[in-house]
């Protein structure tokens, strides 16, 4: 009997699908290129019952003949050439019908490239997040390229994803590398998130003195509240964590150090071409970027001396709370908005409510507040979150806490620069009257580049008298 399906890739990501999509019914066909990763892969899905449904295969000749036609084969490599290279390998090994799904965390524009590339052969890009468990018991599922290739595999996809109220979250969100694009703004938030809970941590840490075990308390308070998120939850989790070999908390253990695959930068790379603002999100990177130059911090702390005072005695936790519940509206608002503005760019008609919905369980950003995004999306796509009435109210109500928070940080020397760049959207995005006439008056000094003015007229130059 042939697989319904193949895929291509045991690494982890790739063994958990497999073991997923074999677990929902579904017979599935799989090679790795060192074979005995696939027989390992094969032998070990005994145990949970799914050796049946899973066909190993020693050649992608034995793959490809292994999966019904017309086939759909997932790729599941890492991102960059390694997907060229498969593509280049087993393209010639397929009908005209057969499909190529790359379910890994692509840029978006390697999938539109991929997606021209293949023609009339069916290409779809799907992004998958939820790291491995995710990937094995639910994952939320982002998918893109034509919708006549989405619908084919579709049952599959919804299957294996995870459900959230009886909806399964795998959903079409536009041609070509629309749903690798729609994954790479999740990472980006995803960046902005982690780092405003670590931001938050950190002024626990250091301004409050507090634990790691009475922090990890704190984390799991917020989780029955507003704040109610996986990436809160685990938060919670890891500051609770203490390891086996020291005795130590865990967070007393690991480097302070970020790694990054590259999606976040990726995200702010574009929303500055398509000049949307990210300032919540770009702060993430950064932030990850000065992390990984611990010599140079070191040296910087030898040099100025440690920050200035660490006493923030007076600070409630509902106030930091508040600043998060701040924060992570606003770096949701600013993710939101960028995929709106790629929407247009890019002339795909983003589905913005459903992207909200295909949130909601399964990746990593999923949490409650999405539920009244989806909502909100819903009333008006277009509209700005920190404007829709439900987080316009929260923010009514915290942005003080944020700014108490924000200025604190800055008082007591503790770097918040993504919890910093939301406050700043925030007081810029609530101004009438900004400060770029400054700019359209410098731009015009120096480079008679005109400008507006109030009355109306344009193509007005000023006064200066150059030189
Ligand atoms: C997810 C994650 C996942 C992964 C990436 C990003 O949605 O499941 O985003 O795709 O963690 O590799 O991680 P880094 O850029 O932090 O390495």
């Amino acid at each position: 009997e042939k697989a319904e399906i193949g895929l291509i890739g045991l690494g982890t990501m790739g063994a958990a699908l497999a073991s997923n999509i074999a677990d929902n019914g579904f017979r599935v066909a799989v090679w790795n290129r060192t074979t005995e990763v696939t027989r390992k892969f094969h032998a070990d899905s005994d145990e949970e019952d799914l050796a049946e449904q899973i066909v190993p295969t020693e050649s992608l000749e034995d793959l490809v003949a292994a999966v019904a036609e017309p086939r759909a084969i997932i790729l599941m490599v890492p991102a960059g050439d390694p997907v060229d290279q498969q593509i280049a390998a087993l393209r010639p090994l397929l009908g005209p019908d057969d499909m190529i799904i790359d379910a890994g965390n692509a840029n978006f524009h390697d999938t539109n490239r991929r997606a021209r590339d293949a023609g009339d052969l069916p290409y779809l890009g799907i992004g998958v997040s939820g790291g491995e468990e995710g990937a094995r018991f639910g994952p939320s599922i982002m998918g893109g390229g034509k919708r006549e290739y989405w619908d084919r595999v579709a049952h599959i996809l919804r299957a294996i994803a995870a459900d959230h109220q009886g909806e399964a979250c795998a959903t079409w969100m536009g041609e070509e590398g629309a749903g690798h694009f729609v994954k790479a703004v999740h990472n980006g938030i995803e960046y902005a998130d982690m780092q405003m809970i670590a931001e938050v941590y950190g002024m626990m840490r250091d301004g409050l003195g507090m634990d790691a075990a009475a922090i990890g308390d704190i984390f799991g308070r917020w989780n029955d509240g507003v704040l109610q998120s996986y990436l809160i939850e685990i938060s919670g989790k890891v500051a609770k964590a203490v390891d086996p070999e020291s005795g130590q908390p865990m967070l007393e253990v690991i480097v302070d150090a970020a790694g990054q695959k590259g999606t976040g930068r990726w995200t702010a790379i574009e929303a500055q071409h398509l000049a949307a603002p990210i300032p919540a999100i770009e702060a993430a990177v950064v932030a990850r970027n000065l992390s990984s130059r611990r010599d140079e911090r070191a040296a910087g702390e030898a040099l100025f001396g440690p920050a200035p005072e660490r006493i923030a005695k007076d600070l409630p936790m509902e106030m930091l709370e508040g600043a998060l519940i701040a924060g992570k509206i606003l770096c949701y608002a600013q993710g939101f908005a960028m995929i709106s503005a790629a929407s247009k760019q890019f002339g795909w008609d983003l589905p913005l409510p459903e992207i909200a919905k295909v949130w909601r369980a399964g990746c990593i950003i999923r949490s409650t507040m999405l539920d009244d995004m989806a909502w909100a999306l819903g009333e008006d796509p277009n509209r700005n979150l920190m404007f829709a009435g439900y987080f316009a109210d929260h923010l009514k109500t915290h942005h003080r806490a944020l700014r108490r928070v924000v200025s604190l940080a800055a008082r007591n020397g503790i770097a918040m620069p993504a919890l910093a760049s939301g406050l700043a959207y925030f007081d810029t995005m609530r101004t009438a009257r900004g400060t770029a006439n400054m700019i359209q008056g410098q731009r015009d000094f120096f480079g008679a580049h005109g400008f507006e003015r109030f009355d109306g007229r344009s193509g007005q130059h000023g006064p200066w008298g150059r030189g």
